[in-house]
């Protein structure tokens, strides 16, 4: 397994997320309540960035064309997203966020 330093925890006030790269692949970071989670940035429908979409209550919706995916667990919850997107683990170590792969 390998860490990637992606962020500072001061980058990514609660409500707000931010799309980070993890060795190539876009990720998106999300600050739920002072919780960080992160999920693969491209939808599993056509590619949006899901970083820019709109969150309440732990979910994201697409800013593209509506799907939204639980942002704990990547689960698709409505169409036209046919697949959940993927989880990345989360480290926080002093101000530091990383991503576990
Ligand atoms: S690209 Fe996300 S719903 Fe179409």
């Amino acid at each position: 397994m390998k860490e990637y330093e992606v962020a500072k925890v001061k980058d990514i006030p609660p409500g707000e997320s931010k799309c980070v790269d993890v060795d190539g692949d876009p990720v998106a970071i999300f600050n739920l309540d002072g919780q960080f989670y992160a999920i693969s940035d491209t939808c599993t429908h056509a590619q949006a960035s899901l970083s820019e979409g709109f969150v309440e209550e732990g979910i994201v919706t697409c800013p593209l064309h509506g799907a939204q995916f639980d942002i704990k667990t990547g689960k698709n919850m409505t169409m036209p997203a046919p697949v959940p997107v993927q989880t990345y683990t989360v480290k926080i170590e002093g101000d530091a966020i990383k991503i576990v792969v």
